[in-house]
């Protein structure tokens, strides 16, 4: 592990510190004068078996005993001080991190959330800034005290008998030695590999409890889900492994550490000589050394630690960076256009990984105030097409332009402003009903709300819940309907009254006395405004001015309704086959 490359890491949380950056220099500091008085204590010890040994001086060892104590008690209250200003350094440095990526995570385009996972990210926001918070309180007094301590300890043992001393570095200096051969560059590799996998296994559980109903439907075993059970057998392989290559260097470093003892046995014999009666001066410094010589033990395994956690942080900061450094959506101008015609010029779009273009070399225009629809078969590209008006992603190739403007030019919050977009798979969060619309307008009053709700049609759903609008949804059993759901969506939109709507697939999960319903909502809530509706079901699509027909990503068509069935059209084919369908539905 370079030296180097932790102080840069180093550097960058102190950019999270800010001005609290001054606490972890105090923090560290502090832990340093505690590390020493820790260490004093061991001088009265040696003073007190001296006098001991002696045998006289009771009140003189209670003296001394004394001010041991005394000192092992300041130096606790001075490491508490130490862990107290680290703490209030790693708290801002933890919240300062996650609210810069949630800043970040806004900006991104919607696209990294499918390609990245958001599990991932989720992971990063909470687990890795967490993993920093306690590097930073914890680790860095630890390390302090651990870079002090076997210096100190040194001193202590050579200050009295070097012979003995050097004797009992020698398991020291060997297990430090194995320890080392633990840190090296290769283990920063492991470490990231050991996150990684763990990362992998804990999305692909996600994976698999969502898609635990379809498994049970189908009737099919556990079994099914084999990429989980490959990530579980890949991180059990990779624990094996790790745990294999560390077996020589932690069984040299525990041997070592287990075996200074032994060794004071050696120095104990080398000290004394076989034919020399001992001074009392020998059995002072032999006893003393039987009591300090375990401290190395210690003061190593606090070295060891230390390591470790450098190499936790150096990975928790590397992925923060690496969110961090995800390109955002440009912000290249500040024009608002006053218009809100939409047009597209020769507009394509390939998603990440994918072979062929989603969208391809589109060209419409879609003038204010006209209402349109896209229709065509699953996987036309009707979705996407309008995710790239509402710059969820960037294309491509070519221009889309609002009012005349490129919406590259226009900033994302007037963009945001501009559109209402109701998903195809509208999830609601798991909060009250009054919450979930309000998201639209966040100082919406509660009258407000409630008027959106009744132009949206959602009026039946309120009264049959037990708090009304205050109600949350997910809790307690209760559940909505896709349908019920789609409509609090819009009432959502309503609320926000922008002037664009793009309704995706609204109608998708109603039942006929919902569609009703929604279709409803939609002429009232789109009077006087852009309206851009996706459809699968043709009957709501026959009143719009204009139609768009998608397949394999273009434009294939567009027209009226009386204007595409007067051809020999795709849409006129998809009309007549819709209408066979629900002519079989009523006649069955
Ligand atoms: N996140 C994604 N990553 C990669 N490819 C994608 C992604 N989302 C969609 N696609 C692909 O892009 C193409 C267009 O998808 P899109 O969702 O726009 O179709 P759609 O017309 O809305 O379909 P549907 O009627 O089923 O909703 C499809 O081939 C689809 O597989
Ligand atoms: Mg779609």
């Amino acid at each position: 592990m370079g030296k180097v490359k932790s102080k840069e890491h180093m550097k960058i949380i102190r950019q999270y510190a800010g001005s609290h950056a001054k606490l972890i220099t105090l923090g560290r500091f502090i832990a340093a004068i505690s590390a020493v008085l820790s260490l004093l204590p061991f001088y009265y010890l040696w003073k007190i078996i001296g006098v001991a040994v002696d045998g006289k001086d009771l009140d003189r060892i209670k003296k001394l005993a004394g001010i041991a104590v005394l000192l092992t008690v300041l130096s606790l209250l001075v490491y508490i001080v130490a862990l107290l200003c680290t703490h209030i350094a790693a708290f801002r440095i933890q919240a300062n991190m996650r609210s810069s990526l949630m800043r970040r995570i806004i900006t991104l385009p919607l696209g990294v959330f499918d390609d990245e996972g958001s599990g991932k990210i989720r992971r990063i926001v909470n687990d890795s800034t967490a993993a920093t918070e306690t590097y930073i309180a914890h680790n860095i007094p630890d390390k302090t005290v651990a870079a002090i301590t076997p210096v100190g300890l040194i001193v202590l043992i050579f200050a009295f008998n070097w012979k003995i001393g050097l004797i009992c570095l020698i398991p020291a200096v060997i297990g430090f030695m194995c320890m080392m051969s633990m840190m090296g560059k290769d283990m920063q590799q492991k470490m990231k590999e050991y996150q990684t996998a763990l990362e992998t296994m804990s999305s692909e559980a996600t994976e698999y409890v969502r898609g635990i109903p379809v498994v049970k439907t189908f009737g099919q075993t556990v079994h099914s889900f084999k990429r989980f059970k490959k990530t579980i057998d890949e991180y059990g392989k990779w624990t094996t492994d790790y745990t294999l290559h560390l077996r020589f260097p932690m069984t040299g470093f525990m041997t070592c550490i287990n075996a200074i003892f032994a060794f004071i046995v050696i120095a104990a014999y080398v000290l004394v000589g076989a034919d020399v009666t001992p001074t009392s001066a020998d059995i002072l410094n032999v006893m003393y050394y039987i009591i300090v010589t375990p401290l190395i033990t210690i003061a190593l395994t606090k070295v060891a630690y230390s390591g470790e956690a450098e190499m936790t942080l150096i990975d928790a900061v590397e992925r923060v960076k690496a969110v961090m450094e995800i390109e955002p959506l440009t912000e290249e101008g500040s024009q608002v256009p006053e218009k809100k015609d939409i047009e597209l010029k020769n507009v394509s779009y390939r998603y990440k990984d994918a072979t062929r273009n989603a969208v391809e070399e589109a060209s419409l225009l879609i003038n204010e105030g006209e209402h349109v629809a896209f229709v065509g078969p699953s996987g036309s590209g009707k979705t996407t097409i309008c995710e790239l008006m509402a710059r969820f992603f960037d294309v491509t190739d070519g221009e889309i332009m609002v009012g005349g403007v490129n919406i590259k030019k226009i900033p994302q919050d007037k963009l945001m402003q501009m559109i209402s977009f109701v998903f195809q798979d509208s999830r609601l969060l798991k909060t009250s009903i009054l919450e979930n619309v309000r998201l639209s307008k966040p100082d919406a009053s509660e009258s407000e709300v409630m008027n959106a709700l009744k132009t949206a049609q959602c009026m039946d759903i309120i009264e049959k819940l037990p708090n009304g609008i205050n109600t949350v949804i997910g809790e307690k059993g209760t559940y909505l309907s896709g349908g019920e759901q789609q409509r609090i969506a819009i009432a959502r939109a309503v609320l926000k009254d922008a002037p664009i709507l793009i309704l995706d697939e609204a109608t998708a999960f109603a039942d006929p006395d919902n569609e009703a319903k929604v279709q409803a909502a939609f002429e009232e809530m789109t009077k006087g405004k852009t309206m851009i509706m996706i459809a699968h079901r043709l009957s709501t699509v026959v009143n719009a001015d204009r139609i768009f027909v998608m397949e394999k990503g273009r434009i294939k068509e567009a027209g009226t309704h009386d204007e595409l069935m007067s051809e020999n059209t795709l849409y006129k084919r998809m009309y007549d086959e819709y209408s066979r369908s629900i002519e079989w539905k009523v006649g069955a």
